[in-house]
Order: C-alpha cells, then structure tokens, then sequence
C-alpha cells in the first residue's frame, strides 16, 4: 500500500489539480469531502492533509469546515487559500473580507530575505487578517498575509494557488510539503497500479466473460486495453459506429483494436441513426434520439451473445469525485451516448480505472501500446457529429463536415503548442461568394478552438492570423460546398464549447 495524502475539499474548483499534481510526484492522494469525520481520516491513516480552497467565506454560519479535531491528530495539513482561512479561523485567528480582493498573478514577497519575490496565483476576497496563536506569516503581498506556518512546522498556510501553473515555483511549494513536512518517500507508481487491476479482474472474472461498450474514447479505449491484458480472450468489445464519427475514425478504431486479444464487434449503424434523425434540428432532441438509439442497439448486440455476467465501464476518478464518490454501479450518462440502462442484466460492473485521472489513464494508455491518436485524443461529445451540424443531419452535411474538420485537425494537429479542443461546425447558414466568375451560395462552416483545463470553462484560442487564413482558404478551396469559413472567437461562459 502507498502512503496516502488525504484533498479534503471545501468546493474549490482546483481539487482535482492538486490531488493530480501529488500523484504526479510519486504519492498516491485521494479527494475526500470536507466534513469528513476524524474517525473516517483516522482510518484511512494519511502522512498529510491538504485543505482546497472553497466559494465560501469562513465567517459565514453555514460556511463549510471541517472536523475541528482534524486539526489536532499532529499530521501535516496545508491550507490552499479557503484552506488557509479555514484553518486559521478554526485555530482562533482572524479572516476579514477585503475591499478588493486579489485576483490574478500576485506579487509574494518572503519574509525570509534570502528568498526572492516571486509571481502566484490569487483568486481570493477574504484573507487572514491575525494569525492563530502560534503562527508566524512567511509571506506576504501588498495587501494580505500570503503564507504562514505553525511552529510545530505540521501546519502550513498559503492564500495562492500553489497547484496552478501560474504560481512561479508553486510545484516545489508542493514538494516540500510532501517529501520534507509529511516524510513522503514517493513510492506510488503507475505500474504498480496496473499489477493490482491485473490481480483484482483476474479474481473477479475468473473463467466468464466481460462486455464493453467501445466508443473510441480515450477511457472506454484504455479500459478495454487493460482488460485484453489482464484477461486476454475473454472480452467482447462493441463499437456501435453510428456514423457521426469524424473521418477514418471508425476504421481507426477497428484497426487498434482488432489486433488485441479481444473479441471486437463493429455495428455500423449510420443509417439506423440517420432515418431516425430525419428532420430533426433541435439539440436536445438529437441527443436524446441519439442516445436511445446508442442503447437500444447496444441491447440488441448484447441480447444476441448471451449471457455475459461483467459489463466493464471506463470510469474514470474525476466521476467518481463528481457523483459525490459513489463507487460502484451508477452508470454515468456522459460514458457512452445517453448512458447504458439500468435494467441490462449484468450482474457487475468493472471500472478498472475509477483510481485514476485524465493523465494517469493517457499514461497508462501509452504503457498498454495505444496509439498516440487513442491516448491524445481530444475529447469527443457522444452525440458526435450530429451536435456539430446545425439544423437536420444528412449524410451528404456530415460529408461536407468530416472534410472541413479533417483540414483543420490536419493543420492543428501538427503544431507544438496547440489548444485543448479545436473542430469545425457546418452553420445552417448560406452566404453568398464568388468562385472565379461565378456567384456562389453556399454553407458557411465555423471554427472552434479553446484553451481551457477543465472544460467548465474556456477561452477561444488566439490562433494567429496566418495560420486561420490558411486553414480557411483550404476549407474552401478544398470543399466546394463552403464558401465561407468564420472563426468562433466566444469564451464560455457565455457560449458552450460545442455549438449544440
Ligand atoms: P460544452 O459544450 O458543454 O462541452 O461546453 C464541454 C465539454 O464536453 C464535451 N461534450 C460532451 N461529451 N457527451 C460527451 O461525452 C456529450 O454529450 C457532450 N457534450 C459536450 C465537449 O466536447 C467539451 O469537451
């Protein structure tokens, strides 16, 4: 067993960064809810503690705390800036609300004077106001107390962002913490973890046989490499291609994955799908069909293979943490288009990797032979396509924009630095052109780039102007159906990421 950091979290929205940013440093971390109970932390014997940082303001009557004796059990705890206000208030100090507040890369100078001012992230109104007994501030900035620590050195305080990277060394904030305050020795690994699921589904299964649902995805494409491994032959992977896939996908995938030791089902559904989306051109309406249709052919396959007692599901932490950490046989909507019903007759279900973030599963992803396109990949709305298409889906609209999203991947894909999500959509709007002498009417395509970490939020990508106009004079050049390309420049909020 790896020793444990323990993210208790107050409602910030950087809880999953930094319990990501720990395993990222060789120590295994859990998030856990903030009114977890003493004799729970107790239990789960943690070498250190790390507050998040929370909407609240502590001094308000039903503001989030924690269990006061949490304070007292003698093991490291750093208060990351609700974190910090938190444990000073509940240790007697004072937390005022600021005139302003702070918000942005702050200037933090040390008290040591040895340690040079360096740049962190702010994002607070509220701040210490008077340490708790104990206490002396290690930083500060123009307007607030920016770090303390307890003399007993297990109790540390920081108002900035140490877990974003735009903290100026915030990760050796981090470290020190860990390797120095809590004795970490960094004996959490990626492989050890993947011997331990090798054991636990070979337990489990024993002689039967499991079923995914295979989108292409990265954690439904991940999950099913694990388990080919782990139980080689007795998977039954299937792909429902329901044709709302970008271009080559839906080959690409069946290539990967045919050559595992798997059994891979492809149903091309593109027409079932399509005669069911006629005329329609509302998005929750096509999701909705989308979604029932994804299910009712999933049934069907499955119905027709008989009796499998395990369906494997590709469920990753971060849902786990999102549905209040319910481990266990909640089947979440946004796995598989419109999510799997609850009446299949399954008599378990495995989420092989329900202890891993994002990264840890990209990682593990390159380990099991993935390739690069699998364990990259952007993240794909279930819906697909259908959700990129204003107004009804045709086939020959989903042609027109498999093309206009294939250039612009093709442009995109091989830069360095690129943005967390880009894609064409096809408007339902016409506009009028002029392709050589002639007058020309036709669609007009959309381009989305956005630079976010957690798709909750985004900004559109400032892509430079040379590169839009190259992209935009291939479109149309290269698809005679667009005669105008457009470039998406909204933030959400307002907008969404997807237009549908
Ligand atoms: P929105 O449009 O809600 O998208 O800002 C946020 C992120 O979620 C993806 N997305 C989906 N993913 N099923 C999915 O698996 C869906 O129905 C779906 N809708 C949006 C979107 O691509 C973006 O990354």
């Amino acid at each position: 067993m790896s020793q444990l950091v323990l993210v208790l979290d107050f409602g910030g929205q950087y809880k999953e960064l930094i319990a990501g940013t720990v395993r990222s440093l060789s120590v295994y971390s859990e998030i856990r809810p903030g009114d977890i109970t003493v004799e729970e932390v107790k239990a789960l014997r943690p070498i250190g503690i790390i507050l998040t940082g929370g909407p609240n303001s502590v001094y308000l009557p039903d503001s989030s705390a924690c269990d006061p004796e949490i304070l007292e059990l003698g093991i490291p705890i750093l208060g990351i800036c609700y974190g910090m206000q938190l444990m000073c208030h509940m240790l007697g100090g004072e937390v005022s609300p600021g005139s302003t507040g702070e918000y942005g890369r702050i200037v933090v100078t040390p008290t040591d004077k040895n340690s040079a001012p360096f740049k962190a992230l702010m994002s607070h109104r509220d701040s210490v106001s008077q340490l708790p007994k104990g206490f002396t501030a290690t930083a500060h900035t123009d307007s607030c107390i920016a770090s303390c620590e307890h003399a007993t050195g297990k109790l540390y305080g920081v108002q900035f962002h140490p877990e974003s990277k735009h903290t100026d060394g915030g990760i050796k904030i981090i470290e020190k913490f860990l390797f120095e305050a809590c004795g970490a020795v960094g004996d959490y690994k990626l492989d050890d973890y993947i011997e331990a699921q090798y054991n636990l589904i070979r337990q489990k299964v024993g002689d039967q046989n499991v079923l995914l649902a295979l989108s292409g995805g990265v954690d439904s494409s991940v999950c099913a490499s694990l388990l080919s491994n782990a139980i080689p032959g007795k998977l039954t992977c299937i792909f429902v291609d329901h044709g709302l896939m970008r271009q080559n996908e839906g080959d690409e995938i069946e290539k990967v994955f045919s050559k595992r030791k798997l059994r891979f089902i492809r149903v091309n559904a593109q027409e079932r799908f399509l005669s069911k989306l006629k005329e329609i051109t509302e998005p929750e309406a096509k999701r909705k069909i989308i979604g029932e249709e994804f299910i009712r052919v999933f049934e069907e396959e499955a119905e027709k293979l008989g009796d499998i007692p395990f369906l494997a599901q590709g469920t990753i932490y971060p849902d786990i943490v999102e549905s209040g950490g319910k481990h266990g046989a909640t089947i979440k909507s946004h796995h598989n288009v419109g999510g799997l019903p609850d009446n299949l007759a399954f008599s378990e279900i495995i989420e092989p990797l329900s202890g891993l973030f994002k990264d840890e599963v990209r990682a593990l992803g390159k380990k099991l032979g993935l390739p690069k396109t699998l364990t990259n990949r952007q993240p794909f709305p279930g819906p697909g396509l259908a959700i990129r298409i204003m107004g009804e889906v045709t086939e020959g609209k989903l042609n027109i924009l498999r093309k206009a999203d294939a250039i612009l991947r093709e442009e995109l894909d091989s830069k360095r630095k690129r943005p967390d999500q880009y894609f064409a959509v096809l408007t339902n709007t016409r506009s009028v052109g002029v392709k050589g002498d002639e007058r020309t009417y036709d669609c007009v395509a959309a381009i989305r780039a956005v630079e976010t970490s957690d798709f909750m939020t985004c900004q559109y990508s400032p892509l430079p102007h040379n590169l839009l106009s190259r992209i935009s004079s291939r479109i149309t050049n290269e698809i005679p159906a667009i005669s105008r390309v457009v470039y998406d420049i909204t933030s959400k909020p307002p907008a969404t990421v997807e237009w549908e």
